[in-house]
């Protein structure tokens, strides 16, 4: 492990000058882009942050003050194991590949580079938020989660750079010249161009984009292309906290608003009711699903045939490796109506992928709803059906009601406000937006957590404003 080396890493950074050199080259670039689409405002607080300081799953992690622009960003993979294999797909048993396989090398530039993009993109997303935080807690949490997620850009530029030769280098600059939401150099995925612009959609943010994530680098993960499924294995370490952070985030407005409902009018007492955080679900959740790709797909057969990209928990889950006889039923819009068809197995997993997404998301929904119901409510939050409001695949195009079912698109633009966030739900919820930084103190619209971070109290000075 070279922490203190310019770029932390554990990977021999200063045995390979020629990659040595070339991240050296691009880190003042990381810099300039960190301090331009980085928290505004905040860049020079101390923060109560966490550093990765190793790999292992035990003490992986040490926590203290830190100026963000000082963060130690670093390369940091899971240490290699001896004798690794191909664990699926049709080379499956033979040797893991230590370099890219020659005719996977644009796909797999494609794959990392998707990846990549949707690391500095959720940054740029939560730039504003930090002026609005519920708390000191919250704020210090929403740092934590922009810092590792310039870690995870690292991660991702190190694999272009040191594989990819020239054209990973300029991949790796145009990381940095995208911008969420501009439309002339937009972020790859529309999700990651979507505004980010108040708490509730932070929350929904990580609880459901951020658990894309974990999907996919789950299936990277068990890459046969060992650098690639080292790199998302620490990744996945990481991210965890995310997904808490939306998890929990969530069910502290539930929490919240359930007893608002027992006081009175939930608007009138200042809180945010239940059907607005409905609509911000299945904003979220639909635009999160797109993220798998298209549910009938080549590219994932390829990549799995290739023992590129495997399934969810391929080595844990399944003892059939190859999936090269199995059939899959979806269901899939033809002449107007939905109908059953089956379709090989390699090609179906996206949308096995996005099936294991949803059952994770459900848990999600069974916390906040044992929320509700410990408050003796009766009201429930739900899943929308995956077809609804969908962008990519084979439903999009189509238009569905939050149960799953066709319906026109005159019908749905006409209910489209009561299932999506509509412009006064947004601007409602932005008018609770007012930041509360007073140590221990917690917004009127979200109950505090349960318990501080890493044993600190909730009234711990998360992040040294003064
Ligand atoms: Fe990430
Ligand atoms: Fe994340």
């Amino acid at each position: 492990m070279n922490l203190y080396d310019r770029i932390p890493n554990n990977v021999n950074l200063s045995e390979d000058k020629k990659l040595q050199r070339a991240l050296e080259k691009w880190l003042p670039n990381y810099l300039d882009w960190w301090r331009e689409m980085g928290p505004e405002g905040f860049q020079d607080k101390d923060v109560w942050l966490r550093t990765a300081v190793d790999v292992g799953s035990e003490g992986w992690a040490h926590f203290d003050y830190v100026k963000m622009p000082d963060y130690r960003w670093g390369i940091f993979l899971e240490p290699p194991k001896p004798d690794t294999k191909v664990g699926f797909g049709d080379n499956y048993g033979r040797p893991a590949y230590q370099e890219v396989p020659g005719e996977f090398r644009n796909s797999l530039r494609r794959i990392i580079v998707t990846q990549g993009d949707t690391e500095p993109a959720s940054v740029e997303q939560q730039r504003q938020l930090g002026k609005t935080c519920p708390s000191l807690y919250d704020l210090r949490n929403l740092f934590q989660v922009n810092v590792e997620e310039g870690r995870h850009l690292w991660a991702m530029v190190y694999l272009l750079h040191g594989y990819f030769g020239r054209d990973g280098r300029d991949e790796a600059d145009a990381l940095l010249e995208r911008r969420s939401g501009n439309p002339d150099k937009p972020r790859i995925l529309e999700a990651f161009n979507q505004p980010c612009d108040d708490w509730l959609n932070f929350f929904a943010f990580t609880m459901f984009t951020d658990r894309d994530g974990k999907y996919q680098l789950s299936a990277l993960a068990e890459s046969g292309f060992e650098p690639l499924a080292r790199t998302c294995q620490f990744m996945l370490t990481e991210e965890a906290h995310h997904m808490f952070v939306g998890d929990t985030g969530l069910g502290r407005v539930v929490r919240r608003t359930a007893q608002l409902m027992k006081e009175g009018d939930v608007r009138e007492l200042g809180g945010i009711p239940l059907e607005i955080i409905q609509k911000y679900i299945n904003f979220w959740f639909s635009y999160s699903l797109d993220l798998f790709g298209g549910e009938i797909s080549s590219n994932s057969a390829d990549f799995f045939a290739a023992g590129l990209k495997g399934r969810f928990q391929e080595q844990k889950q399944y003892t059939e490796h190859t999936a090269a006889n199995e059939i899959f039923t979806m269901q899939v819009v033809e002449d107007n109506q939905l109908k059953p068809r089956e379709v090989p197995m390699r090609n179906a997993l996206n949308e096995v992928l996005r099936g294991e997404y949803v059952k994770d998301c459900e848990k999600g929904l069974a916390r906040w709803n044992k929320i509700l119901a410990e408050a003796g409510l009766s009201e429930r939050l739900y899943l929308p059906n995956p077809r609804f409001h969908r962008h990519v695949g084979e439903y999009a195009g189509h238009t569905f009601d939050l149960h799953g079912n066709l319906i026109t698109r005159e019908e749905f633009e006409k209910r489209k406000s009561e299932w999506l966030p509509a412009m006064e739900d947004r601007e409602y919820v932005r008018s609770l937006m007012h930041p509360v930084t007073e140590m221990g103190k917690i917004a009127n619209w979200i109950a505090p957590p349960a318990a501080g971070i890493k044993g600190k109290p909730f009234d711990f000075e998360y992040v040294r404003l003064g």
